[in-house]
């Protein structure tokens, strides 16, 4: 099994995440980690407890982080995800506690035992990258050790914070341009799953009868109350698993398409502060003809994917 840290602002949709890494045999998840996003920090601690109580899967370490982004202040995204975080599905509060190390100390150590016994982490920020810009910063030795890294972030053509920029990139874009820089510094593999493809992977009001029928209180309850929320919040009859689909591209990668780009965040910009800027031209790449130096960050970008695929997959 691939050796996997989750970073997350549970969220309906990294919820979704965290029941694919705790249950799928080809993931082994060995920690998670938590950053202020969706919701304030401490709501997404608890979420996330309350995901892996469901899934039986409470040895796996859930460790705090930033509570607020590098420079401005933090927003959350409750009017999208519930008052909780979480779908408001008025579970009771989990019977475990999070780890009593910061995120970044938690991350650090659990890449370096992995690469220390030669299975290096694949880290997947579904989140803010806060911590993670941490870590690049406290511990560049530790962050040069990732195997790879795969996040939810940004997107080429779709944006849904504002007009120009992705949530997860628009809440901390210092950080992304952080962690996009360390990548490209310590030679880490870096994909971004971004919103070209987010929202392809649905999951039907038909197929979350089927995942509801499976268990009263365990990961098939959960699953189907999270993605009727957020079908009824939409007014739709399907919901996206959103950031799952970033773990599943690992499982199955031949179902999405990617190409490797020069990937740029904006960081000033009147409206476009947190855009994620994807070179797509021909030569992008050749530092030679690149006036502004935009090239350094390769990044492999999601640009397709066999939606049905993945949420089949998920299911
Ligand atoms: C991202 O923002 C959050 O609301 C979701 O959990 C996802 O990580 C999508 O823009
Ligand atoms: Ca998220």
């Amino acid at each position: 099994p691939l050796p996997v840290i989750l970073d997350v602002d549970t969220g309906v949709d990294d919820a979704c995440a965290l029941i694919l890494a705790a249950l799928h045999p080809e993931v082994d998840l060995r920690a998670v980690t938590c950053v202020g996003g969706n919701a304030p920090l401490a709501d997404v601690v608890r979420n996330t407890l309350t995901v892996l109580e469901a899934c039986d899967s409470t040895h796996v370490p859930v460790a705090a982080g930033a509570s607020r982004p590098l420079l401005e202040n933090a927003v959350d995204a409750r009017h999208v995800h519930g008052d909780d975080g979480m779908a408001d599905l008025g579970w009771a509060p989990p019977t475990t506690s999070p780890d009593p190390r910061h995120a970044v100390d938690v991350l650090r150590e659990g890449i370096d035992e992995a690469h220390a016994s030669g299975g290096p982490v694949t880290l997947v920020p579904l989140a803010p990258m806060t911590n993670v810009a941490l870590l690049a910063r406290m511990y560049p030795e530790s962050f040069a050790r990732i195997g790879r890294i795969v996040f939810m972030g940004g997107g080429a053509m779709v944006s849904n914070a504002t007009a120009a920029a992705e949530f997860n990139v628009f809440h901390d874009p210092e950080a992304t341009a952080v962690v996009l820089d360390a990548t490209a510094e310590h030679g880490v593999p870096v994909t971004m799953y971004g919103l070209d493809v987010f929202y392809e992977p649905r999951i039907s009001l038909a197929q979350c009868d089927e995942l509801a029928s499976l268990d009263e209180r365990g990961p098939g309850a959960l699953a189907a109350g999270l993605m009727r929320f957020m079908s009824h919040r939409f007014d739709a009859d399907s919901a996206t698993i959103g950031d799952a689909g970033a773990l599943a591209m690992l499982l199955d990668p031949g179902a999405v398409q990617t190409r490797r780009l020069p990937v740029r965040v904006e960081l000033a910009g009147t409206w476009t502060r947190g855009r994620t800027i994807v070179d797509t031209r021909d030569w992008s790449g050749d530092m030679d003809h690149d006036p502004h130096g935009l090239a350094e960050a390769q990044v492999d970008v999601a640009l397709e994917i066999d939606g049905p695929r993945i949420a089949r997959l998920w299911l």
